[in-house]
């Protein structure tokens, strides 16, 4: 019998299922429970999954927190677009904006400190990828994320936008400056 002929009986469910097909069903059937499983299981011992706290917000509303943490904590400038790099006490919360194209603003914080971490967007979806600490959050307008993040190398972490956003994507790269 090939696909192309009909079913000799009409109530195709009842026709006795293929001894190959009925394997790779329940193959999947198992590697699917399996995976679901897998998943409270990585979030438990993965450091990728990490729990975030989720608030609404506005573009406005989290552009003027930002602002006020870049007010205050600014070290120095940096780069070519003269991106403020700001100093936030340890332990405090940090404010991280996504917006078309660029990551504002850089951070400089200390190793071993643990910091709140507010994400936001003020456009469209961006992606929060910290490497080589391979986090990875979406990032979207009107909705904050805030995750907890603890730095525990010294170095030069790169940003980097993991969600297609347009023409100026692979240059939406931010920097936080982990220091002792
Ligand atoms: Cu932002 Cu891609």
């Amino acid at each position: 019998m090939t696909s192309l002929s009909p079913p000799a009986n009409k109530l195709w469910w009842n026709e006795p299922i293929e001894k190959t097909e009925l394997l790779w069903i329940s193959l999947v059937f198992v590697w699917g429970l399996v995976m679901t499983f897998m998943m409270p299981f990585w979030h438990i011992t993965g450091d990728q999954n990490l729990s975030t706290e989720t608030y609404r917000t506005t573009p406005e509303a989290f552009l003027a927190k930002a602002q006020k943490m870049v007010d205050k904590y600014t070290v120095r400038k940096d780069g070519p677009r003269q991106t403020p790099v700001v100093k936030p006490p340890a332990g405090s919360d940090v404010y991280l904006v996504a917006r078309l194209w660029d990551w504002w603003p850089s951070l400089e914080l200390q190793k071993g400190q643990s910091y709140r971490f507010h994400l936001s967007s003020m456009d469209w979806q961006h992606g929060f990828s910290l490497q080589p600490a391979n986090i990875n959050i979406q990032v979207l307008p009107d909705y904050e994320h805030v995750v907890q993040f603890t730095p525990n190398k010294t170095g030069e972490y790169s940003v980097i936008c993991n969600e297609y956003c347009g023409i100026g994507h692979h240059l939406m790269i931010g920097k936080i400056y982990v220091v002792d």
